[in-house]
């Protein structure tokens, strides 16, 4: 008897030793999340629960340590893992295992019109931060180019809202398929970065729906994005990060966004604002977003101990705390606590493919008369190269994208290995000298760019130079210094700085066979344009910017990149400076300037095709080293009925010699209807590679909302019955063939 009792206490306590290791509901990941999150919300302190939902340090919040929920790590940026910063601090922490690979801009990633590789950037992007142990990487953003001169254009997907809905949601679950969240930002109507703390935004409805939220909304509803940032501006006199319109109505309510609003860096200034209007998770208070801040202040948050302190007091139940913790708990397990998505990679032979081929696959040819372009060696084997931007690192600096990578391939050493392989050889100019330091947060380029010759000496080297050799490539444009493309900053006006435009004109009449090569992530003036046969516009390319540019000047690689957006002859024919409405007015009584967005759904092309203003290169605009013919679109239907869906084929053919690529953009336009709408409205493209002399049937369909305005009255979208017609081409200044029908 002894003995079966012996044995019995024995299984007892195996048995009670087992439930005691059994694993938790919200630890095992073979029930579904919602369950996992309630039961970690039900045992959860208060105190526990306000830790949750704000910073404990720079980029890091705090899980629930008592009950194995880890701490979640966020960094920047949309092209590349920031290096690690103090606890505290926005300086790096000096550790040298954080060097990354960095990706193109995300304007090149759009100008590349190719959902494919831009998979391949959040996924490769995914897989770096999975590797440093990041659960969310601050980006991608896709605030709308309103004006050439905003400072952070180059983070974001250019003018058009169906082209940057269309990119940003590949990145998102390429970046997400590795179990790093995106936080899809700057949330909403952060389109300049002059008084990015107190622009108040006045806007109609029609526009804020039709241009300003569609990335957004695809990002949320068919990306999945499992985070969004809240930005720093107000819309309706609420700051972003809680707008209860923005955050509560639209992104939760209407999209049905279950993940969690993340503040911008510094962006939360109210409690009870943030308590009521759509914050789930503070950053970055008492800071500028980018250099300074309070020390240690995170008990200070708005949603720290102000908030514990108000729920003590019973003046807030913990309804809306509960909702901020789900989604946080959700986030969390997501990436955190998701150990099925692998250990990720850094620097890879991958991950450096991948940024040369998105580089290779953005860059834009502008212009090539008499095919300048690619250079060939039976014209001459003596290149010069002229410019400050062929050999400054544009990696570091521009705020809170910069990084600090394993390398940087300069567009000088880029074009000196690939004419080294052709016996070509390479001399070199400065040309001009325009921003020689090379630091942000404590990374440094380590270059010395010091160069105190006056610009008549420097342009009287160049020149002399240019006069001996074959081919001359000049390589200038913006850089990531205030008052160029960088945060907090906006330029002052297009032109490219530094007295770029004399050394320019100065090559033209030295040399015919020039080629300018623009880095920047912005439209610049180029009235020199008619003088110099062949422009490139190479974005800020990352690491491997040398070995892209190379490879396009040389034509080891066709390009096929199209503009993002319009560059326009001068800035005061853009709308937003057309019509005066930027960068606002301030108010008497408070730091508030109020800044409306008068030209309304008029952003970008919409503006010059409906106002009859040519631009220097339209939206949509890029040439290849091969030529294609677009032959007579059809459609499979000329008469839709709501709800159906209506599918074009557009044959289009290789003539030229070399095998390339070509972006068939589909156009709609309503010429009668009882609201004004622009003349023509991006509503579907496809990328098509085709060898020489091959013809592919592309197709391409569209429905209802490709024919809908928005109805703020009523607000719902409204596609009126009568006819539309369909436009294809290689750009939307270049209209190959229309299709018309109609919707019943
Ligand atoms: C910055 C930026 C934001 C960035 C954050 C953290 O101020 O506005 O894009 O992710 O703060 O650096």
């Amino acid at each position: 008897m002894k003995r079966a009792i012996g044995l019995l206490t024995i299984a007892v306590a195996a048995a009670s030793a087992t439930s005691m290791a059994r694993t938790p509901a919200y630890k095992d990941t073979s029930i579904p999340l919602e369950q996992r999150v309630e039961d970690a919300l039900s045992r959860m302190t208060t105190q526990e629960k306000i830790n949750l939902i704000h910073a404990q340090s720079k980029f890091s919040s705090r899980g629930v340590p008592r009950l194995g929920i880890p701490d979640l790590w966020t960094d920047d940026g949309p092209h590349g893992v920031r290096p690690d910063v103090l606890w505290d601090e926005w300086d790096q922490a000096g550790q040298t295992n954080d060097s990354c690979v960095a990706f193109p801009a995300l304007t090149c990633l759009a100008a590349t019109w190719n959902p494919a590789t831009s998979y391949l950037y959040g996924f490769s992007l995914g897989e770096e931060a999975r590797y440093r142990g990041k659960d969310v990487i601050l980006g991608p953003g896709v605030n709308i180019y309103r004006t050439p001169v905003n400072g952070r254009n180059f983070e974001y997907m250019g003018e058009d809202p169906y082209l940057a809905a269309k990119m940003v949601v590949p990145y998102i679950k390429g970046l997400q398929s590795n179990g790093v969240a995106a936080c899809v930002k700057h949330f909403a109507l952060n389109n300049n970065e002059v008084n990015r703390h107190t622009t108040n935004v006045i806007i109609d409805d029609r526009t804020l729906y039709e241009i300003y939220l569609p990335a957004f909304k695809a990002a949320v509803q068919e990306g999945g994005a499992w985070s969004i940032m809240g930005a720093y501006n107000l819309y309706r006199d609420e700051h972003l990060c809680h707008n209860s319109r923005m955050l509560n109505d639209i992104l939760k309510k209407e999209w049905g966004f279950d993940g969690a609003v993340i503040s911008d860096w510094g962006g939360t200034h109210d409690t009870k604002q943030a308590i009521t209007n759509g914050l789930d998770l503070e950053f970055g208070s008492w800071t500028n977003g980018l250099s300074t801040g309070a020390s240690n202040a995170y008990d200070s948050y708005y949603m720290a101990r102000p908030y514990f302190n108000l729920i003590s007091k019973g003046e807030y139940s913990t309804k809306e705390l509960d909702d901020k913790v789900r989604r946080v708990l959700r986030l969390i397990m997501r990436t955190a606590m998701d150990h099925s998505k692998g250990e990720g990679s850094l620097c890879s032979e991958e991950h450096y493919e991948a940024a040369r081929r998105i580089g290779n696959e953005g860059i834009v040819l502008l212009r090539n008369e008499g095919r300048v372009l690619p250079i060939n060696p039976t014209k001459g084997k003596r290149i010069l190269v002229v410019g400050e931007n062929a050999i400054k690192m544009m990696t570091v600096g521009g705020g809170s994208s910069s990084l600090k990578v394993q390398h940087e391939i300069s567009p000088l050493d880029g074009i000196r290995e690939a004419a080294k392989n052709l016996g070509m050889d390479v001399e070199y100019a400065r040309g001009y000298v325009g921003d020689v330091s090379g630091e942000y947060n404590g990374v440094v380029t380590g270059q010395n760019l010091k160069d105190d010759r006056s610009p008549a000496e420097l342009i009287a080297e160049a020149v002399a130079k240019a006069k001996e050799a074959d081919h001359v490539i000049f390589v200038g444009g913006l850089n990531k210094s205030s008052g160029q493309d960088c945060e907090d900053s906006d330029r002052a006006g297009l032109e490219p700085p530094y007295g770029q435009d004399d050394v320019i004109v100065a090559l033209a009449k030295a040399n015919p066979g020039l080629t300018v090569v623009n880095i920047s992530g912005n439209a610049v003036a180029m009235p020199w344009a008619d003088m110099v046969p062949s422009i490139v516009q190479a974005w800020f390319l990352g690491s491997e910017a040398g070995n892209s540019i190379a490879d396009i000047l040389f034509g080891k690689v066709n390009p096929s990149g199209k503009l993002p957006f319009t560059f326009p002859v001068r800035l005061a024919d853009s709308p937003a400076h057309k019509l005066n409405a930027y960068p606002g007015t301030k108010r008497a009584d408070s730091n508030i300037v109020d800044l409306e967005y008068k030209e309304g759904i008029l952003v970008g092309y919409r503006w010059h095709d409906t106002k009859k203003i040519k631009p220097q290169f339209a939206f949509g605009h890029g040439l290849s080293y091969t030529d294609f013919k677009f032959g007579k679109a059809t459609a499979d239907k000329t008469l839709i009925s709501e709800g159906e869906t209506v599918t074009f084929t557009v044959p289009v053919t290789n003539t030229g010699s070399m095998a390339g690529a070509e972006v068939i953009q589909l156009y709609v336009s309503d010429p009668k209807c009882t609201v004004p709408r622009p003349v023509k409205e991006l509503k579907g493209f496809s990328k098509v590679f085709l060898q020489p002399g091959e013809t592919k049937e592309v197709k391409i369909s569209i429905g209802r909302d490709a024919l809908s305005y928005f109805d703020a009255e009523n607000h719902e979208w409204v596609a009126e019955p009568g006819q539309f017609t369909a436009s294809f081409g290689p750009s939307s200044d270049n209209i190959a063939t229309t299709v018309k029908f109609t919707l019943k």
